[in-house]
């Protein structure tokens, strides 16, 4: 059996009504504004003004850097800002289908791989778990596709409080903590199915081995350093106190070149304002040299451009724009995502394509077919205004639908299929050349063919 039917016979109960997956998660969107929670903004802003007032500007980078992560005040580290009640609501807390259509792609990356005995499912920044566990329904409803493969599931999680989170949604009370805080795998668990699951600070600790790696909305939680094209060439931008209110901070642009300033821009740079996010570019790299020498692929979904935006940091705070400067630690800092520089760090180790917008890829992916299904399965009319409305906001260009992109990075063999078997030296009879199957489609970056 080829590999495409193989696909397709694997996709066929991806028609039929699965009741399970029917169920939606009530949710109001976007114009409601956080319930009041206490600011942490104010200690955070003390630690920033005193570092500054001693050691001078620092980077937006370290900026980002302290305000959502640190490891006692971090943004991410303290809240659960996701949601209706928190700053700011994501695909997979939208629409389940945004996770289902991503189980079927991981699903069909590992097929179109040469079904690799064992998978692992690799998210970052997983949030509240709600994308992994909507992939993981899809592997449970399709577990006949995986034949006898099996599969581990490891989360990149910087934060202790969204992880507890996570191994709730995903596990139950099944997960344990480990022992020592410098243990590489800080949580450990298993999910409602049984299968192994695993909690990381850092992608090096994630074990080597042929992996689907998933990352929606984390590239641009990722620091950033900002630049200004300058008469005297670039400069960075910086955050300092503002010498009038010493207990407010302000942008200023340094006098003079700065390691990074030297380093990060680019020599065919077109533009006046740059921002680059040299941690993405690092994670890019170890990913590209991951799926190079183990196999796999990444998908990375983001608010992103091409190389073409310049000012894009931003802050939000109860599902509003936020001044990022006024009390930090109380509201996200995101900025866009630059895929042309995610591509250039991949390098030649792998294949990359896209970006390719939201709209395009859930709709390569069959979101209409999905949500026809659902719709024919379904009689509760509030239900059905809530699919209808979650489809609306993934795919609608005026929404979500051309601002999020995809991307994926791919190991080469999987788009030029393996290397023909060479003749055997000393072989008697010149062997017919065998033709390696032509390889799967990658699904949502091409139309995948439901039948
Ligand atoms: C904007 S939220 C997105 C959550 C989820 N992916 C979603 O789409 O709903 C960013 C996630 O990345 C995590 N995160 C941020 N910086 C991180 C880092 N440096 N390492 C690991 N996780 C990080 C946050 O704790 C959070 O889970």
């Amino acid at each position: 059996m080829n590999q495409s039917k193989a696909l397709s016979l694997a996709l066929r109960p991806w028609n039929c009504p699965i009741r399970c997956i029917v169920t939606v998660r009530k949710r109001i969107y976007l114009d409601i504004s956080s319930a009041e929670r206490p600011i942490p903004g104010n200690s955070v802003l003390r630690h920033l003004t005193s570092k500054i007032k001693s050691t001078g500007p620092i980077s937006v980078a370290e900026y980002m850097r302290e305000v959502l992560t640190n490891p006692v005040t971090g943004y991410y580290v303290q809240n659960d800002m996701l949601g209706p009640d928190g700053d700011f609501i994501t695909s997979p807390e939208i629409s389940q289908i945004f996770g289902e259509l991503l189980g079927i792609w991981c699903l069909s990356e590992w097929m179109g791989a040469g079904k690799p005995s064992h998978l692992q499912l690799v998210e970052f920044g997983p949030g509240r778990g709600s994308l992994i566990s909507d992939v993981l329904r899809v592997f449970s409803q399709l577990s006949g596709a995986l034949g006898g493969a099996t599969v581990s599931v490891h989360l990149v999680e910087v934060s202790p409080k969204l992880s507890q989170i996570q191994a709730q949604c995903l596990s139950g009370d099944q997960s344990r903590v480990s022992a020592s805080e410098d243990e590489p795998v800080y949580r450990q668990g298993t999910t409602a199915a049984g299968l192994p699951i695993s909690w990381y600070r850092n992608l090096d600790d994630v074990p080597r081995g042929f992996s689907v790696y998933l990352a929606h909305e984390f590239f641009d939680a990722l620091p950033i350093h900002k630049f200004q094209r300058t008469e005297k060439g670039w400069r960075e931008v910086m955050v300092d106190v503002d010498p009038e209110e010493p207990d407010k901070l302000r942008f200023v642009i340094v006098p003079a070149p700065t390691l990074a300033s030297t380093q990060l821009i680019q020599s065919d740079e077109k533009r006046q304002h740059v921002e680059v996010c040299p941690e993405g570019g690092v994670i890019v790299q170890r990913l590209a040299n991951r799926i190079a020498g183990d196999g796999g692929a990444a998908l990375i979904a983001d608010y992103g451009h091409d190389g073409t935006k310049t000012d894009t940091f931003r802050g939000f705070k109860g599902h509003k724009l936020h001044d990022v400067l006024a009390s930090p630690g109380s509201a996200d800092l995101t900025a866009d995502v630059d895929f042309s520089y995610l591509r250039k760090m991949a390098g030649a180790m792998v294949a990359c394509m896209g970006p390719v917008s939201q709209r395009s890829f859930l709709k390569n992916m069959g979101i209409d077919t999905r949500l026809q299904v659902l719709l024919r399965n379904c009689a509760d009319p509030s239900t059905r205004a809530q699919l209808i409305h979650g489809y609306d906001m993934l795919t609608n260009p005026a929404k979500m639908g051309e601002r999020f992109q995809f991307f994926t990075m791919l190991n080469h063999i999987r788009l030029t299929g393996p290397e023909p078997k060479q003749p055997e030296l000393g072989a008697k009879m010149a062997p017919v050349p065998r033709k390696a199957p032509a390889p799967l489609p990658v699904a949502g970056f091409s139309e995948l063919g439901l039948s």
